[in-house]
């Protein structure tokens, strides 16, 4: 018998494969306040996940479900415009799938963004943080149940999950730039509530920089199939109890937008830069 996680990515790869033809370099992930990148960008095509037979579908507002493929400069890419959240209720093994798929498409390096929350008393809303290492203690491994051998091993090393050149990359690219960027670990919570003060006093003496629902999960099966990972936080929010404000998603996804002119800036010259490794 075979694996079924494994055959319903072959299915949505055969499926998506008939719609499109497009082998992309780099698979990008829109996180808030980059959600209007792809529109940006010299477009070739788009999929829509629901056009693709057992994809799982996102219902979050604000998040437009689709792929765009299309060139950055001169680089192929695949973006998500929307992605999985494990909080929206789907199994972690269908959070991660878009990321497998976009790897049989033939992505080699996957770019992740995201907005996140801020644990370090140095950074500010607005920051840029350039994801330095991970904590996905908090989260099930996307990872758990049989081993997709075609996909990558059982045990797969994780001491470099964020690729330590496309870091250079994103270091002497921001640089160059004069565009300010933070460093940092980035930790993922379940959602969908917001951290509460105590959580996030327990995630800063655990080491971690900055906080959201998202990107561990993708980039730990990403490793898992041996592809180069990079990622970039928006800084949208001082996290819970460290200001008198409380959090509502509006303010988030108003301050992500503020940031998102020098976010996809840094992110398309970026791209360049990789498609010149
Ligand atoms: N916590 C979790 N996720 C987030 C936050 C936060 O403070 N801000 C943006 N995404």
């Amino acid at each position: 018998m075979g694996n079924q996680i494994y055959e319903k990515l072959l299915k949505c790869y055969e499926n998506a494969k008939a719609k499109v033809d497009f082998q992309p370099k780099v698979a990008l992930v829109l996180g808030s306040g980059l959600g209007d990148y792809a529109d940006h960008i010299r477009v070739v095509s788009t999929l829509s996940y629901r056009d693709i037979e057992g994809f799982p579908v996102s219902t979050i507002a604000g998040h437009k479900g689709r792929f765009v493929f299309g060139y950055v400069g001169e680089v192929p890419v695949v973006i998500m415009q929307g992605r999985v959240h494990y909080y929206e209720g789907y199994a972690m093994q269908d959070v991660v799938l878009p990321i497998r798929l976009m790897k049989l498409m033939g992505a080699e390096v996957l770019f992740v963004t995201n907005a996140a929350g801020g644990v370090n008393y140095d950074f500010h809303a607005g920051d840029l943080m350039m994801i330095t290492d991970q904590i996905s203690s908090f989260v099930p491994s996307p990872l758990i149940g049989a081993n997709l051998d075609e996909l990558g091993v059982r045990f797969p090393d994780m001491s470099h999950i964020y690729d330590v050149q496309l870091q250079n990359v994103i270091e002497q690219t921001a640089a160059r730039l004069e565009i300010p960027i933070q460093k940092g670990v980035y930790l993922q919570f379940t959602g969908p509530a917001y951290e509460s003060p105590a959580e996030i006093r327990m995630s800063r003496t655990l080491g971690a920089d900055a906080v959201g629902m998202s990107t561990t999960c993708e980039t730990i099966v990403a490793n898992h199939m041996g592809m180069r990972v990079c990622g970039i936080s928006c800084i949208s929010n001082l996290a819970c109890g460290m200001t008198e404000q409380p959090l509502s998603h509006k303010e988030v996804q108003e301050a992500a937008d503020k940031a998102a002119s020098l976010f996809q800036k840094l992110v398309t010259e970026t791209i360049m830069e990789i498609g010149k490794l």
